[in-house]
C-alpha cells in the first residue's frame, strides 16, 4: 500500500514538474500597448491599406510602409501625416486625410511597432 502511495505521489510530482517546465517555455501573448492598438484601429478607419501595404499585404498604389519608421525621421513622418501637402514622398504627395496630431502619434507608434516585428528590415525585398 505504501509503495502504491509513493508511486502515486511520484507521478503527481513528475506531472506537475512537467507542466511547469512546458508552460514556462511557451510564448506568452502580451497585450499590445494601447497607443499601438489605437494606431491599428486608425489604420483601418482611414483606409490606409487602400493605398499602402504592410509586408506586401494591401494596396500597391503607394509605397509599402513596413520599414517607413526606420527610413524616415519621426518629425518628417509627423508632418507627412498631419499636412501631407507639404512633404513629398517618392516624388508624389499623399492626399490630406485630415488626421489630428494625436491620431498621427498613434499611427506613428503603430508603424514603428510594425518595423520592429520580424522579419525586420527585409521588407520590401530588393534585388541583390
Ligand atoms: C488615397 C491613397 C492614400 C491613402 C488612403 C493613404 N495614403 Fe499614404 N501615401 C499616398 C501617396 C500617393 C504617398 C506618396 C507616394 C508613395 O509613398 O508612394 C503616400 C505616402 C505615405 C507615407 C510616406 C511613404 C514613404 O515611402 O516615405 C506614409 C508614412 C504614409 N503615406 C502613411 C499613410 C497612413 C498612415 C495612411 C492612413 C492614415 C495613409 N498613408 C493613407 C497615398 C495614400
Amino acid at each position: 500500500m505504501n509503495t502504491l502511495r509513493a508511486f502515486f505521489i511520484g507521478c503527481l510530482a513528475f506531472g506537475g514538474g512537467l507542466l511547469v517546465s512546458v508552460s514556462a517555455s511557451l510564448p506568452i501573448a502580451r497585450p499590445l500597448p494601447s497607443e499601438i492598438a489605437a494606431g491599428i484601429g486608425l489604420w483601418r478607419l482611414h483606409g490606409c491599406e487602400g493605398c499602402h501595404a504592410l509586408y506586401g499585404q494591401g494596396s500597391m498604389y503607394a509605397s509599402d510602409l513596413t520599414g517607413v519608421a526606420v527610413r524616415r525621421a519621426p518629425d518628417d513622418l509627423r508632418r507627412l501625416l498631419t499636412s501631407p501637402e507639404t512633404v513629398a514622398a517618392n516624388g508624389r504627395l499623399m492626399p490630406p486625410l485630415g488626421l489630428a496630431p494625436a491620431e498621427a502619434e498613434a499611427l506613428l507608434a503603430f508603424l514603428a511597432w510594425v518595423g520592429e516585428q520580424p522579419p525586420r528590415d527585409v521588407w520590401p525585398p530588393t534585388a541583390r
